[in-house]
């Protein structure tokens, strides 16, 4: 094609496009001379391979009035390189040199960093410290990063110098250089500051491109596609069939490429020069989605690159508006493919929610439109009508198609259509573009009913498709294809015709292919056949190589080569051709295998002399029981061998004889018929092929692909509807044709012509379809799952026999199919060969998300029940793609079947299953394990703790499958076979439910589906036990590793082991215990995800229980649903227990979490960072060895009275022996204080290569800390500061274990390789465990350090360099920036990181500020930009950076003076770090009081100020006597001046307040805000103050809330041993009085004395225990009854009057009695309620709120009669624990605590005694 050419295609009339003819270039057009292109009127572009010489002379002609002015040639670093020195050596040789100061350079950094306002600004510097003025010419030497800068800087220095652009890059030659755009990026977008400034001259000198890498040649190439695809179809074809000569960069390849593109720009431009017309916005093709995938793809995705992808997106969305073809989309996609361009949309980095912001952020989207070009061919265009009445140009398409387009997920909509929007075929361009105008402007929702009739063609059959382009190849004449596939087989196919010397090409918008049969005179081509991985193609060539010779047809010049080489892919090269090859080389031709013997890649020899190839003909031995593509390939070739051939296939029974018919019923087509065979000897087939030519029919339609014809036809019959697949037909070659008669079986009518087939639905009124009974789907394997889908709604049940081997298709789609059906509502049982299904009405069936498991006819069978049952998603959108692309496309455009991207998308969820929280938490938990590890026991118990029901699945066999014999029973009449068969069958039944572990959609069936053996359905989640023995199948394993929620209970092995040999009534074992459990260990391991390691010798199973109740809580994520801190919420939140003030792991990193309704109130959160080698003991001790002779010298010292004022004084460690002191003791009381979580260091451990070493170190880390403790999993490198030097891989095992060990937080480390971070982001996707991104800014790194080498920390330096005196967002040196922004892009590790975690060693003080302010900066723009922020910890090591430490209020890592070492240097301590927090006017001093009266012996004051001075708290706590509630809510608004002590507090605003007698009912009316305890109570204890919203009439926000409760519950709990069960606590909404209570089953009961707030309280914490009936007395009775029906709601209440009468002798038994009445009452009870019953009841326990005076009279009367006593003083410390967690969400320093205030509580009672 000459470059005169027009580059508009003719085939857009009316609305589509036509671009006018580029100016022609003049001068010479041949690849060495100088063409000149004009624009905008002037001869400004030059192009030629050399240019340099003559650029110097030119420009100063052409510049004459700048003859004295300088130029300035503008670079970057990698060109400079290359080619600076021709450059300057140019002008040297024109007089114009360095040294005279008329050439100055000016060198970027490479790259997009440089362009920058910072990078414009230096170079301005520079042209202004040189005395430039308007007479200076900037020179643009380099890519178009270098152009856009160079251009804008021209166009606003001295109001506008003129530019050159120089340009380097292929990109820049064809695209960026030419038209006068300039850019600058800025951090919020690229692009967004620039002019229009027309270069002076564009040079496109050609040999700069010698020296651009491939990668960047292809960047190049996206965009001289993007020409041609838009507006020259000629100019296609020859980039389809010239890609190596580019690749090989051929001169005159190139001078053709880039003459062509840069005729096209300039004509644009010309035409539209400023956008106005909309010509110009046609460059735009694929860049509005391009720019979006650029932007969050960067840097890794080039320009180029992203415009690829982003042009396959925008053809796909003309295609689904039915304006462009699949074929033409396919070329498309095959020619950026070929220049090795992406075309995969990477789906899984980009989120459509922001792909979509990404998109809203450029300059020409709209708010719900977007600026698209549509392509309507290949080289055209169509324009849909707009407002603007532009004839031209890009068209404005609505979100929702975008979205429908980009989504991953697709949703049919049942119903809900437009008429088919697809034009009909023969209509104008015009109608064309109205049509998709009114698809580009709808939503596709609205609830119109289907339309009647449909006609769709399928995508052809790809075994025709194959076989008549060979056919075709061969023949004689023209052959015009219809309806080819375009699939990757297909595309190879003809690739390697072409390269035989095949002709074909395009016609008719890509759907019609004509191939010039060649004869069967095939030329040997010039390189290697590459034949990826196309078996069908691999085989039908090697015998069609053996045909080719190797001289030219017509006498031209032989270069070819002698002889064809076939190769692919790896797997290819695995694949068998050996039969095939044997008989060819039998035959005559010359074949050598240049790898393995039998497989590609092979030599073919050519035949010398055209006419004839090598084979010989006669008879041929050809072994057909392996692959019938031999016989086919044979056959193909048979005519134009020297003799006719008789084929004879022996080896037994041929296989897919239907394969072997269709190529002979083609070849017959061809014009060569072949009889049937004839018997040979041994009844072998044998065929005879005449010698023959093909004889090309005109026109062959290929027909459609019968098994997707399969789903419009399924669709036709579950709607009722009449749909005809217009390309496949009664004549059709293809098994799965046959099809259409099972519907006709299930009551749809079927008409059939040769080539159509029509099925009507039944319909009329409640129509249904007949299910099917048995069939046999054997020779329609790939129809099954279609007819699965139509059998589902079908009536009755059907069976679908003989597909077993479909299990091992592209996913085990049998048991696929079971269990999405399973998640449909539909019963779906597994068969050996197949599947059973049992029918129901659609309008029984609800939606799901449906996972393909990337298997295309998964995908399109679950459309069709999607256009009945409604919200049916589908994942994995793009699977179609694999047959048969354009699918959801004919949903809507053909079969009128709505399909829309969910609204909102499951892919549009955030990583941490927060939506998905609730449901996760319903899914079942199963636990194995060695028989003995605890499961049942632990289970049991675990169960009680919560709200799961417990399942010993042994058990439930028992009662179930065996029908109540026991399992030894059993096995003796059975065996062991079938035992186990029923183990696997009863698990699966209770997990089959669930199996996919999605979320909403599978918990509806739990209660359905799941039945247990006393017949009640469960409603609870399950928690089940297997049997040690389960892992022992591989069905079991199979099924518990899919399900996928699978804890390993891992006990000791020697522990195990003792105790089953202890154990005398189990059976005899005939392997040893441990043999067993060695042998069993890796398979529990492999079908389990978790592990919870009980570590040696421990036996203390009620922690153990709790601990693993932890676990199980933790992995089934309702750790944060039941969040502790929700205390500090507003009332509608959960009730707080069991901790008011824990933090769950989620909380640590919500700074802004703890919402309450007026702001958002910040509670800092930090982490104790441990440093020990090994935590198993007795290592600790030895650890702690100095520390503990130190304590013993205190002890000593205390004796003595000496006190020591350091941390160890406000360790509280175990009184005894300090001698016995362990290191467990003292790491426990250090966890104690303050700690949110802790983190295990586990490169410091000594352990680290052994895995289970470190399973072992997890469990005594749950054991030594408070339970429930979120732990923090790090292993750090050495190259981060830490001691882990082994493998990668060896990072990898380690860091999946902390994930398997139910770690809260992971850390990984930006530097391990990013298949790494993959597979622990994989693993963490299923599980709870949050990811910490973390990226150490190592000393003098990466590019910063090229700036600024001479710097410890260059990072660092250069930021405080750059941040004094910039506000804003930018703050620092571009390259810095930019290259930081990466690595915290990095950190994010896409999007799917919980926290960053980005650390530096600060030098100064100001690095701390640098480096938060980068942080902050790069997240303002990451807030701009993506739809996620993700919380970002900035530290500074080092003693400087210390002050990081105390800014950085999140997870902030702290280390404790009595740990071996500190974990990063600068760490500070906690107490320190509140000192440090406090000094800088961070934690300003909070007051807090005690109202009520009498208060002056009280024991809060103590309580409080004690744990202020163990954490290193400013506050302070004091007594604030009133009985007044209106004074005491003045004091909480402020508005009363405390007169107190210490001074400095007078005055001060009260922050929190305790509440006691009289004032806690009275203080109710008073508060803004009550917790939701507080409200059932109806009393409160604890005020917080916090700050008022706006509009708010009060200064303050008044929040009421109980902690009486939580004391009496704890102190009970203990004493008393009874489980708490949570969801007790909740009263009923429509609580009535005298309503039923809601629980009653264990009988517990319990005296209440009192009716005021403690009483309450009391009744409150007693619903806990689900108590069966709860006796109250008090003086006055009315107050009584008024308790008792306030609590009726949650167990029966009696008031009794005279507690001797109404108990006593009623025989009434009373657990605990609960009193809440002042001492001065004196109260005492009858002696017989406080004995036990019979000696084996427990001792009855009692509690008397009461402490002051210490002893009371009940207590004393307690004590007599032996009951468990808890004294008023213990309640009271507990709930000064809740109360102080509330106000300051810290952990209390419990032990700490309690030590204080019971040394003060007893100096109180001695005094009080004494006096
Ligand atoms: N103004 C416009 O109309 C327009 C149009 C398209 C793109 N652009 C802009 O162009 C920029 C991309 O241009 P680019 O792809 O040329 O990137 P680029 O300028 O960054 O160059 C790519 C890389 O190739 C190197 N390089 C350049 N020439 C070389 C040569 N001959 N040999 C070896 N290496 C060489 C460069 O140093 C650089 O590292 C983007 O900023 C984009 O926004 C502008």
């Amino acid at each position: 094609m000459s470059s005169s050419n027009t580059p508009a295609s003719a085939s857009g009339s009316g609305a589509g496009t036509a671009i006018a003819a580029p100016l022609p270039p003049q001068s010479d057009p041949s690849p060495s001379g100088v063409s000149v292109v004009g624009i905008l009127g002037h001869d400004a572009i030059r192009v030629g391979h050399d240019l340099l010489a003559s650029i110097p002379d030119d420009l100063c002609r052409s510049l004459p009035s700048k003859r004295n002015g300088k130029f300035v040639i503008v670079t970057d670093e990698t060109v400079a390189a290359l080619w600076l020195q021709n450059v300057v050596a140019a002008f040297a040789r024109a007089g114009l040199t360095v040294e005279s100061g008329a050439v100055l350079v000016f060198v970027l950094p490479p790259g997009e960093v440089a362009k920058t306002r910072e990078s414009k600004s230096e170079l301005e510097d520079l042209l202004i410290a040189k005395r430039c003025d308007r007479s200076t010419c900037l020179i643009a030497l380099g890519g178009g990063v270098v152009g856009d800068l160079v251009g804008y800087t021209a166009a606003s220095f001295m109001r506008g110098v003129p530019v050159v652009q120089l340009p380097t890059t292929l990109l820049a030659m064809v695209d960026s250089s030419i038209g006068g755009k300039t850019g600058l990026d800025t951090p919020l977008g690229k692009n967004p500051l620039g002019a229009f400034h027309q270069p002076h001259r564009i040079y496109l000198n050609l040999r700069f491109l010698e020296s651009l890498p491939d990668r960047q040649l292809s960047n190049g190439m996206a965009e001289v596609i993007k020409t041609a695809a838009f507006c020259d179809a000629q100019f296609f074809q020859w980039l389809e069939s010239n890609v190596e000569h580019v690749f090989a960069r051929s001169p005159a390849a190139l001078k053709h490429v880039v003459l062509e593109c840069a005729a096209v720009k300039a004509r644009v431009v010309t035409e539209d020069e400023k956008e106005i017309t909309g010509m110009r916005s046609l460059l735009n093709f694929g860049h509005t989605i391009g720019h979006a995938v650029e932007a969050l793809c960067q840097p890794e995705m080039l320009h180029g690159e992203a415009v690829s992808i982003g042009m396959i997106k925008e053809a796909e969305i003309a295609r689904s508006l039915g304006l462009l073809s699949q074929a033409n989309l396919a070329r498309l996609s095959d020619c950026l493919d070929a220049y090795e361009l992406p075309t995969q949309y990477p789906a899984a980095r980009l989120p459509l929610e922001r792909v979509m912001a990404a998109m809203a952020f450029d300059k020409k989207n709209q708010g719900g439109t977007k600026s698209v070009v549509l392509l309507s061919g290949i080289g055209s265009v169509v324009t849909l009508p707009n407002p603007q009445n532009k004839r031209i140009g890009a068209s404005q398409v609505t979100d929702d198609t975008i979205r429908r387009v980009l989504s991953s997920y697709v949703q049919v909509v049942p119903g809900a259509v437009q008429a088919p929007v697809a034009p009909p075929p023969s209509s104008s361009a015009t109608a064309a573009a109205t049509a998709a105008a009114a698809a580009a402007t709808t939503t596709t929702t609205a609830a119109t009913p289907l339309v009647a009739e449909s006609v769709v063609q399928v995508p052809g059959s790809k075994s025709i498709s194959n076989r008549v382009l060979l056919l075709a190849a061969l023949g004689t004449g023209t052959c015009r294809i219809r309806g080819l596939l375009h699939s990757d087989d297909t595309r190879v196919m003809l690739q390697a015709l072409k390269s035989l010397g095949v002709h074909s090409e395009f016609e008719n918008e890509g759907t019609v292919l004509a191939v010039r049969g060649a004869e069967g005179l095939l030329t040997a081509p010039q390189d290697d056949i590459y034949l990826g991985n196309a078996g069908t193609a691999a085989r039908f060539l090697t015998s069609v190589a053996a045909l080719v010779c190797s001289a030219a047809p017509t006498g031209g010049t032989s270069t070819a080569r002698s002889h064809v080489v076939l190769t692919g892919k790896p797997r290819m090269k695995e694949r068998p051709n050996g039969p095939l090859i044997s008989a060819l080389v039998a035959n005559g031709a010359s074949i050598e295998c240049l790898e393995k013997p039998g497989c590609l890649p092979i030599r073919v020899a050519c035949a010398p002399s055209a006419g004839s190839g090598t084979l010989r003909g006669g008879d041929v031995e050809l072994a057909a029981n392996i692959s019938s593509q031999y016989v086919s390939s044979l056959l193909i070739s048979a005519p134009y061998t020297q003799q006719p051939v008789r084929l004879r296939l022996v080896g037994g029974e041929v296989v897919s004889q239907l394969y072997i018919d269709m190529t002979l019923a083609l070849m017959k087509d061809f014009g060569v018929p072949v009889a049937a065979p004839v018997a040979g000897s041994g009844a072998d087939p044998v065929y005879q092929i005449p010698t023959a030519k093909y004889a090309n029919p005109p026109e062959y339609a290929v027909e459609g692909d019968a098994s997707s014809a399969t789903y419009p036809l399924a669709i036709a019959a579950v709607t009722g509807k009449k749909v005809t697949v217009a390309n496949v037909g009664k004549l059709s070659l293809q098994g799965d044709a046959q099809f259409c008669h099972l519907l006709a079986r299930m009551g749809c009518t079927v008409e059939q012509t040769d080539m159509t087939t029509t099925v009507t639905g039944p319909s009329g009124i409640a129509p249904r379809l007949r299910a099917l009974g048995t069939v046999d789907m054997g020779d329609m394997t790939d129809a099954f799952m279609t007819l699965a889908a139509v059998c589902a709604i079908a009536d009755g049940v059907t069976s679908i026999r003989n597909i077993a081997n479909q299990r091992v298709k592209e996913c085990n789609r049998i048991l696929v199919m079971l269990q999405e059906l399973t998640k449909m509502g539909i019963h779906v049982v597994e068969l050996e060969d197949g599947l059973e299904i049992h029918g129901r009405p659609a309008s029984e069936l609800h939606g799901a998300t449906i996972v393909c498991h990337d298997d295309h006819r998964i995908a399109m069978s679950f459309a069709v029940l999607g256009c009945v049952v409604p919200n049916v998603i589908i994942s994995e959108r793009a699977c179609v793609e694999k047959t048969y692309p354009e699918f959801w496309d004919d949903l809507t455009l053909h079969l009128g079947v709505g399909v829309q991207a969910p609204l909102s998308t499951p892919e549009s969820r955030t990583p941490t299953v927060d939506a998905n929280r609730q449901s996760l938490a319903e899914l079942p938990i199963v636990m194995v394990g060695m028989r003995g590890a605890g499961k049942s026991t632990l289970g049991a118990a675990v169960a009680a703790l919560d709200s799961r029901q417990f399942i010993d699945l042994d058990e439930l066999i028992v009662s179930t499958a065996l029908g109540g014999v026991s399992i030894l029973d059993h096995v003796a009449a059975h065996g062991w076979e079938s035992f186990r068969r029923a183990e696997t069958q009863t698990l699966r039944g209770l997990l089959v439910p669930f199996l996919d572990g999605s979320g909403a959609t599978t918990t509806t069936t739990t209660a359905t589906t799941t039945t247990l053996s006393s017949g009640t359905s469960h409603s609870k989640p399950l928690l089940i036990a297997c049997g040690g023995g389960v892992v022992e199948t591989e069905a079991a394993r199979q099924l518990l590793a899919q399900f996928g929620r699978v804890v390993l209970l891992h006990r000791h092995t020697d522990d195990v082991v003792a105790y089953l040999l202890s154990d005398k009534t189990r059976p005899t074992w005939n392997e040893h215990p441990s043999d067993i459990y060695a042998r069993r260990l890796p398979l529990y391991r492999a079908c389990s995800q978790y592990e919870f390691v009980i570590s040696r010798g421990d036996s203390n199973w009620t922690r153990i229980a709790r601990e693993l109740h932890e676990f199980v809580r933790f992995i089934s994520q309702t750790d944060s649903a039941a969040a502790g801190s929700s205390q500090l919420l507003y009332p509608s939140t959960q009730p707080s227990w069991p901790a008011a003030g824990r933090l769950t792991s989620l909380d640590l990193i919500r700074p802004n979490g703890w919402l309450h309704p007026t702001e958002e109130i910040r509670t800092p959160t930090g982490f104790l960072s441990l440093t020990f080698a090994d935590l198993t003991e007795p290592a600790l001790t030895n650890a702690f060895r100095p520390i503990v002779a130190q304590i013993q010298l205190d002890r000593a010292r205390q004796a003595q009275g000496v006190l020591r004022q350091d941390a160890l004084s406000r360790l509280i460690l175990p009184s005894r022996d300090p001698g016995s002191l362990t290191g467990t003791d003292i790491l426990s009381a250090i966890c104690e204080q303050g700690v949110h979580a802790i983190e295990l260091r586990v490169d410091l451990l000594d352990c680290w290569r052994d895995a289970t070493a470190v399973a072992e170190q997890v469990a005594c880390l749950r054991r030594i800390t408070p339970l429930g403790l979120p732990i923090i999993y790090t292993v750090r490198s050495v190259q981060h500061g830490g001691k882990f030097d082994g493998k990668e891989a060896d990072w990898l095992r380690l860091t999946l274990l902390g994930i398997r060990l139910g770690c809260a937080y992971v850390d990984v480390e930006t530097t391990w390789s990013a298949s790494a971070r993959e597979t622990v982001l994989k693993a963490l996707s299923a599980a709870n465990t949050r990811v910490i991104g973390s990226y150490h800014v190592p000393v003098g790194w990466g590019q910063v350090e090229s700036i600024e080498s001479s710097t410890p920390d260059a990072a660092v330096h250069l930021l405080r360099r750059a941040a004094p005196g910039l506000s804003g967002r930018v703050p620092v040196h571009h390259s810095a920036w930019n290259a930081l922004r990466g690595r915290f892009e990095e950190a994010r590790l896409g999007d799917r990181a919980h926290i960053v975690k980005v650390i530096a060693r600060a030098g100064t003080v100001e690095d701390n500020y640098a480096l938060a302010q980068l942080a902050a900066s790069i997240q303002a723009c990451e807030r701009d930009v993506k739809a996620k922020p993700i919380p970002t910890l900035t530290l500074c090591m080092g003693d400087a950076g210390s002050l990081s430490r105390a800014t950085s209020t999140m997870m902030t890592p702290f280390t404790h003076p009595l740990l071996p070492f500190k974990a990063a240097p600068g760490q500070l301590s906690l107490p320190s770090l509140h000192q440090l927090r406090n000094q800088i006017g961070l934690l300003p001093q909070q007051q807090f009081v005690l109202l009520g009266s009498p208060i002056q012996r009280s024991m809060s004051p103590t309580l409080h100020n004690a744990a202020f001075d163990a954490v290193g708290l400013p506050h302070r706590y004091s007594l604030c006597e009133t009985s007044s509630a209106d004074v005491a809510v003045q004091i909480l608004l402020g508005g009363a001046t405390l007169q107190q002590e210490p001074l400095e507090f007078a005055g001060a605003p009260v922050h929190g307040a305790s509440v006691t007698i009289p004032l806690k009912q009275d203080l109710v009316p008073h508060m803004h805000s009550l917790s939701k305890a507080a409200e059932v109570i109806g009393a409160i204890n604890t005020v917080s103050c916090l700050p008022a919203p706006v509009g708010h009439s009060a200064p303050k926000w008044l929040h009421g809330d109980n902690t009486d409760w939580l004391g009496i519950l704890h102190c009970l709990a203990r004493a008393t041993q009874w489980p708490v069960s949570e969801h007790l606590l909740t009263k009923p909404a429509r609580s009535a009085h005298g309503e039923q209570p809601i629980s009653s089953s264990a009988s517990r009961t319990a005296l209440v004395l009192g009716a005021g707030g403690t009483a309450r309280a009391a009744m409150y914490a007693l619903a806990a225990f689900g108590m069966s009936t709860v006796y109250v007395h008090n003086r006055t009775a009315a107050n009584a009854e008024q308790l008792a029906a306030d609590f009726s709601w949650a167990y029966k209440v009696e008031v009794v009057q005279d507690l001797a009468r109404d108990l006593v002798q009623r025989g009434v038994v009373v657990n605990v009695v609960l009193a809440t009445v002042p001492t001065s009452a004196g109260v005492t009870i009858p002696d017989a309620l406080l004995e036990q019953s019979t000696p084996a009841t427990p001792p009855v326990v009692v509690l008397d709120v009461a402490y002051i005076p210490p002893s009371t009279a009940l207590l004393e009367q307690a004590a007599r009669h032996n009951c468990t006593i808890i004294r008023g003083i213990d309640m009271l410390i507990e709930q000064g624990f809740a109360q102080f967690e509330l106000w300051h969400a810290l952990p209390a320093p419990r032990s700490y605590i309690r030590s204080v205030v019971l040394d003060a509580f007893e100096r109180m009672c001695e005094k009080s005694s004494s006096s």
